[in-house]
């Protein structure tokens, strides 16, 4: 068992008889039931997350959750029982939010290329706030919403001029088709303002994602109080709302430490007791967006062992499921995650290490390798290998449809209950037989 895997144990799991159990039931009993690949969640973790980061931030923030680190729909309706909004990024989302019965006022809706037919979509609905990326996107908002006759509720995305670092991937600092840049938003402002059907919400600043160091974090959160304090100075008004985005880590690696919510709790409130006194932020309703600190931890995927075996002196466990369900742990998403993602042989935690292997997965590609020399112990044909940390930007940010392979199950575990929340999908549903209206039109 590496490092990480057990820390992860400790916190959020229990093993009995060497056998890993999520939310009580074990790993095993949901792999029979379900059938292997599958991702699992347990909603004591996502409740757990929830509450650290709620209490941290007490009731100064309000919390959207990010849909596209994990759009389950049951997933969605856990996370606005709490309550909170939801930050979301494409039409789909939208449609997924609606469904898991989240009122339009309170979902924002981010991300560049916006298409017309979603920003119609949404203003139609009477969504709660849209975060303009560029005075492009400001030009054919205001259009959009003068045909429709309504007032769209637009906060301005800063891409800043210099972030603290300390991220996995910075969003800010740099040219990006995230947000507007601190240098050019003086027009982009004016043209928001001067707007008649806009009414001007604030301010949107996300500078970057997986930050471990609370401090990296106030750091930018103090960066956009300033950069919003000048908006509002050129506005004339305070703002209504300062989002300062996502970004909140989870530990995968040897040497990585939990976030300290209780430090960033005490620098931010502090901030925040500042900001409060300023005529820029009277009224104003801070917002934070997490994704992956919310649902990361609570995921394991789960694959089978299928075959064993050893090519020129180096062992390979190939599993039943691999980067077409979870492109993350192959290191092929991005600059994020390079390295494994924690991971074990979850039937077998209390057998002993034996030495490097390479997991992979039944795709013909090189690429399809889930952890590379990972210290494992012996495996069967039939054992249970689980991937750690896979509750965020895990399933559906996969090639699902690479090599045609069916799609994972999800399953959500609620103390001692398991539940699907997704069926296993195929790929027989083609393109045949599909009515000639079905490539077009809605977005
Ligand atoms: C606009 C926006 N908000 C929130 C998030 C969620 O980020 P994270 O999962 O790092 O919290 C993202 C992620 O890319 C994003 O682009």
């Amino acid at each position: 068992m590496s490092d990480p895997v057990s820390s992860l144990i400790a916190r959020h799991f229990a093993v009995t008889d060497g056998e890993l159990r999520v939310g009580r039931v074990p790993v095993s009993a949901l792999a029979e039931r379900y059938g292997t690949p599958v991702y699992v969640y347990d909603a004591g973790v996502l409740d757990r997350k929830w509450r650290l980061l709620r209490e941290a931030l007490t009731g100064e923030f309000t919390i959207a959750y990010s849909v596209k680190a994990n759009p389950n729909p049951a997933l969605i309706e856990h996370f606005l029982g709490k309550p909170c909004d939801l930050e979301i990024a494409s039409a789909g989302e939208f449609h997924a939010a609606l469904q898991a019965g989240c009122p339009p006022s309170r979902i924002l809706f981010a991300g560049p290329g916006k298409t017309d037919p979603e920003l119609e979509l949404v203003l139609k609905e009477g969504i709660g706030e849209i975060h303009a990326e560029s005075l492009g996107e400001i030009q054919r908002i205001g259009a959009i919403a003068d045909r429709l006759a309504v007032q769209a509720p637009v906060a301005i995305r800063v891409n800043p001029g210099a972030t603290a670092q300390g991220g996995a991937m910075r969003m800010g600092g740099k040219p990006a088709p995230f947000g507007i840049d601190e240098e050019a938003l003086d027009p982009a402002l004016d043209a928001l303002l001067s707007t008649p059907s806009i009414e001007f919400h604030g301010v949107h600043l996300f500078a970057g994602t997986q930050i471990l160091d609370h401090t990296v974090l106030a750091a930018q959160y103090r960066k956009g109080l300033e950069i919003a304090e000048r908006i509002a100075g050129r506005a004339g008004k305070p703002l209504r709302t300062v989002d300062f985005g996502g970004g909140l880590g989870i530990p995968y690696f040897e040497g990585e430490r939990e976030l300290d919510m209780e430090g960033l709790g005490r620098e931010v409130l502090s901030l925040m007791a500042e900001a409060r006194a300023q005529f820029a932020f009277s009224g104003t309703r801070f917002v934070v967006e997490p994704g992956r600190y919310l649902v990361g931890e609570a995921g394991i995927y789960v694959a089978r062992v299928i075959d064993v075996k050893v090519s020129r002196g180096k062992r390979f466990l190939i599993v039943d499921g691999g980067m077409n369900h979870h492109l993350a742990a192959s290191g092929n998403l991005g600059q994020v995650i390079k390295r494994n993602f924690p991971i074990g042989i979850v039937n077998g935690l209390d057998r002993p290490s034996i030495g490097p292997v390479d997991v992979v997965g039944p795709l013909c590609t090189p690429l399809d390798t889930l952890a590379r020399d990972v210290r494992l112990p012996e495996a069967r044909p039939g054992d249970l290998i689980g991937i750690f940390q896979s509750g965020a930007y895990g399933r559906s940010a996969s090639p699902l449809s690479f090599l045609s392979h069916p799609t994972p199950p999800e399953v959500l575990v609620s103390d001692g209950t398991d539940r699907l929340i997704r069926r296993r999908g195929t790929h027989q549903d083609s393109f045949r037989d599909l009515p000639d209206s079905a490539d077009g039109g809605r977005p």
